[in-house]
């Protein structure tokens, strides 16, 4: 097989066999074919697209570029879950623990990406002393213990997709339905959970900016999961302005260690209970979503799913007294209060703008070797819908650099629209696949 005839017939616009697709996966990930080749084929790809089929055999390829891991030491049907990614998003803190008191095994092994703020390992990271690497092994007997285990991918899993995401995010070829799909579904399936549920964004600050773009993609994730045997089911949420208040890592602990005790924002507390909800269906602990949802209301009520979280951070080495005490948390040397120059309703509030603001104070990053600022970001004192009036703040600015925090501050001016109520609000859930 040559690579070039493979380029060609993409180019083309012909489908790639299975045989053609294990080819450029494999001699890729051996570092046989250039970064050129690859490139200019993922463009062909981009452009031409890629049909379910070669999808598949795209994610198969990928998974099979490297390490696998068995969980079938864990008791229990286990849960894992993802999210395509958004602003202000804390989910896997909240919902984990929730998950997990209720007596479902929640299992999560993350890598780390690229983003406006950082990800779940960073955001646990500003937990003193929390290890995010632990062994299988460690991993197995944790969620034996105490149902639920948070780590970094420490098998050398789907080698592929970490070379052609890299490739991918300075060849503008990120956001293809295809590349995506099979870039998380091969992450997902290496780790054998039995039941996944998938967060998939759309709005402004997600990767599908359409709600077309975003069900197509649920629908090809859903397939690939269910084409593994695994149970998968896909919530399409609203990413238009970020979810909860907080933006940035430490923040965001604190306000996932809030909600966990009651007192979190009202869209990031329904969302992780709709995603409870279908992961204790999938993991057969209750007969419907009622039932689920009466056990994880009660999971906070009784203080099980805070304590979880305490458990969590006590098996994997954190300082569990920042849980009891969050202003143990990094802080920021500066808070700048952003106050509105006018009154009226809030009409939008661009997520995708609001996360540029976080990965500009240093929350998020923007290479694999940038420095992230654990204790910068922003928290909203206003959502969309939410009356303001002149001079009271919209919202607070954490950040080691004050003059950084200015310029932010003058952003979030522009990003904030007020002016008359809008007509409808935007729903958080907007469907189910
Ligand atoms: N997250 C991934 O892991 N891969 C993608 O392609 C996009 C988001």
């Amino acid at each position: 097989m040559v690579i070039y005839d493979i380029l060609k017939k993409k180019r083309d616009g012909l489908p790639l066999s299975e045989d053609e697709i294990n080819y450029f996966i494999n001699e890729y990930t051996m570092g046989k074919i250039p970064d050129y080749q690859i490139s200019a084929l993922l463009m062909a790809i981009f452009i031409n697209k890629m049909n379910d089929q070669e999808t598949l055999y795209l994610t198969k390829a990928m998974i099979n570029s490297g390490e696998t891991v068995n969980l079938d030491n864990i008791d229990g049907i286990k849960v894992d879950k993802h999210s395509t990614g958004g602003v202000g998003d804390s989910t896997t803190l909240i919902l984990g623990p929730m998950v997990a008191a209720c007596g479902v095994p929640f299992v999560k092994m993350s890598g780390r990406g690229l983003g406006h703020t950082g990800g779940t390992l960073d955001k646990l990271e500003s937990i003193k002393n929390f290890r995010v690497n632990l062994s299988t092994d460690k991993f197995v007997n944790n969620t034996n213990d105490i149902n639920i285990s948070i780590c970094s991918q420490t098998a050398n899993i789907t080698p592929a997709d970490k070379k052609l995401y890299a490739l991918r995010d300075v060849t503008a070829t990120v956001d293809n339905l295809s590349l995506i799909a099979s870039s998380i579904m091969s992450k997902k399936l290496a780790i054998k959970s039995d039941a996944i549920i998938l967060d998939v964004k759309v709005g402004s600050g997600a990767f599908m900016k359409t709600y077309d773009e975003a069900k197509k993609l649920a629908h090809e994730m859903v397939k690939i999961g269910k084409n593994y045997g695994r149970e998968t089911v896909a919530i399409v949420t609203n990413m238009d302005q970020p979810l909860g208040n907080a933006i940035g890592n430490s923040l965001e602990v604190k306000e996932a260690i809030e909600t966990l005790k009651g007192n979190g924002p009202k869209d990031l507390f329904q969302l992780c209970l709709v995603l409870g909800a279908k992961l204790l269906v999938l993991a057969k602990r209750v007969k419907n979503e009622q039932e689920a949802e009466r056990l994880l209301l009660n999971s906070i009520e009784s203080g099980k799913a805070y304590n979880k979280l305490i458990e969590l951070v006590k098996y994997q080495d954190g300082d569990t007294s920042v849980i009891d005490n969050p202003d143990l948390l990094p802080k920021a040397s500066h808070i700048i209060e952003v106050k509105s120059k006018n009154k009226g309703y809030i009409k939008s509030i661009n997520a995708e703008e609001i996360g540029r603001c976080a990965l500009a104070l240093g929350a998020g990053r923007e290479t694999m070797d940038s420095e992230l600022d654990l204790s910068a970001g922003i928290v909203l004192n206003k959502k969309v819908d939410e009356f303001v009036e002149e001079g009271e703040t919209l919202t607070y600015i954490h950040t080691n650099d004050i003059n950084k925090g200015k310029e932010v501050a003058e952003m979030i001016l522009d990003i904030y629209k007020i002016g008359e109520k809008n007509h409808g609000s935007q729903q958080l859930i907007i469907d189910e696949i």
